[in-house]
């Protein structure tokens, strides 16, 4: 008969600085030696009085992990004959910790193409609101904390069926009534409830049109430079991307002429070109559909921010346009309220409508149904449309100070220009210097802007920072600025030396 003896005890250790119980260590310590094993299948351990003195522990604490493995099946007690180890696990073969398969190609592929905003806590980029110039930094200080607590609190307590059991695939329908009441009358959409599926922010939407619509190899259009969020979706699927340029009426529509086989979807920021800021022109909104109805292609309207609008008119979507129903819009909640809250909406043509929302289902299912509940109140008693009043004041009183502040400090580095709608400027750089190299040199004094080239697919744009003017005080915008314009006097002195 094996006896662990020494061996065992060699490799336990025990640390009473940790958090973690002695005997829930001894028992995970032991539970390894088992698994890969170092004890096989027959081995008798040391008694328990021989571990309490070697190990310097409590009888309990060694009875106790005895107990928990003997319930798990690793050991075996014969009465008057000590605690062997069993052959339930021992017997099988040992366990390597490296022998599991790598990541799905597709899995690695889609792991590493996001930016920090996808893989990192937020607080080790971008710094809160009073000083920062993330372009998708909302004024926490003006959300509407009261109201929300109290619509929240209205819900929380809810024991009934609707508040406690699994919630409508499609999202809770008094909320879909109420957006689809706020988006024909903010967008002109002319949908109904039945269209609207409520999902966990603009994302979801991306990632489950991604399943529903499209297969691996099937090309898609995206506007470059343009937003990240549908583009990284698609490309997950495995599905090429094709840039269009931007020019001054919006994303140039693709050349039929072209050999290559039409996209199946073109995902597109009519309202206001994200990151650029320009509105689609009517024509080309004809153009699109036009695209979309020759090439039996789907269309994807990302309208994610559109209702942030300081002046001017918004033309309608492309989805009201649309009478083939080949267009689905996608809009958020995450700049209008806040992102951390994960709401969001699809409006489809109703023969999408089923399909979305298992696909939905299977993918994640909806968002928390109080979070949904709050939401319907405070889009049908007006507090959304108040929001938007007082943070359409706010942001564009943030913008002047911004250009103001720019204008001043750093109008020697770069040049930005005032936006109709959104919540960033674009920044021009005025030296030909890599923008992803002066957005990573700013950061590192504790200065967050986002680059153009990160929106950039392949075309060669002059380089230009997204500078966010929502998360700064208007007070503390000429100071932020000049910390700006410090951290890139620091940064090209340290590149010039190094
Ligand atoms: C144009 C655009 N698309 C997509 C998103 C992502 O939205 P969400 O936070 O709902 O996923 C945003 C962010 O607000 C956006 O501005």
């Amino acid at each position: 008969m094996k006896s662990a003896g020494g061996r065992l005890l060699a490799g336990l250790e025990l640390d009473r600085a940790a958090a973690q119980p002695l005997h829930q260590q001894l028992y995970a310590q032991l539970r390894t030696q088992i698994l890969t094993g170092s004890m096989p299948s027959g081995t008798r351990l040391p008694s328990t009085r021989t571990l309490v003195t070697e190990l310097g522990v409590s009888r309990i604490t060694v009875v106790s992990a005895f107990e928990q493995l003997t319930a798990e099946g690793f050991l075996r007690s014969r009465a008057g004959d000590g605690t062997y180890v069993d052959t339930l696990w021992s017997d099988a073969a040992p366990q390597r910790p490296m022998s599991r398969p790598p990541l799905s190609e597709r899995g690695a592929a889609t792991s590493s193409r996001g930016t920090d905003l996808f893989s990192e806590a937020p607080h080790a980029w971008a710094p809160a609101e009073t000083e920062s110039f993330v372009a998708s930094q909302v004024a926490s200080s003006a959300f509407p904390a009261a109201t929300w607590k109290r619509l929240l609190g209205r819900h929380a307590g809810r024991t009934d069926p609707l508040a406690i059991g699994y919630s409508d695939p499609h999202g809770h329908r008094p909320l879909r009534e109420a957006i689809a009441d706020y988006v024909n009358d903010v967008r002109g959409l002319g949908c109904t409830a039945d269209q609207v599926i409520v999902t966990s922010g603009a994302q979801q939407a991306f990632n489950v049109l991604a399943v529903l619509l499209l297969d691996a190899g099937d090309p898609v259009v995206v506007e470059d430079p343009g937003h990240i969020s549908g583009r990284l979706a698609f490309q997950s699927q495995g599905c090429p991307l094709r840039g269009v340029p931007v020019d001054g009426e919006g994303a140039a529509v693709p050349d039929d002429s072209d050999d290559a086989a039409p996209a199946r979807l073109a995902c597109l920021t009519p309202a206001r070109q994200h990151p650029l800021g320009i509105a689609m022109s009517p024509a080309r909104r004809a153009e699109w559909i036009a695209w979309a109805q020759r090439n039996g292609s789907w269309i994807v309207e990302d309208d994610c921010d559109s209702e942030l609008r300081y002046r001017g008119k918004l033309f309608p979507t492309l989805f009201g346009l649309d009478l083939s129903r080949q267009v689905i819009t996608v809009g958020s909640f995450s700049k209008v309220l806040a992102p951390s809250i994960r709401l969001g909406y699809c409006v489809l043509p109703e023969d999408l409508v089923k399909p979305f929302a298992s696909a939905s289902s299977v993918i994640g299912r909806p968002p928390a149904t109080v979070l949904q509940m709050a939401l319907t109140d405070f889009l049908s008693e007006g507090h959304l449309h108040a929001h938007l009043r007082r943070t359409r004041r706010l942001y564009a009183a943030r913008q002047d100070a911004l250009l103001e502040a720019i204008d001043h400090q750093l109008g020697h580095r770069i040049e930005a220009a005032p936006v109709d709608a959104g919540l960033h400027v674009m920044g021009w750089l005025r030296e030909p210097v890599d923008d992803i190299e002066v957005a990573r040199g700013l950061a590192a004094g504790g200065v967050y802007t986002y680059p153009l080239g990160e929106y950039r697919l392949t075309r060669q744009l002059p380089p230009a920072l997204l500078i966010g003017f929502a998360g700064t005080a208007e007070e503390h915008m000429p100071r932020a600025v000049g910390r700006m314009a410090a951290a890139w006097d620091r940064w090209e002195l340290a590149t010039a030396v190094s």
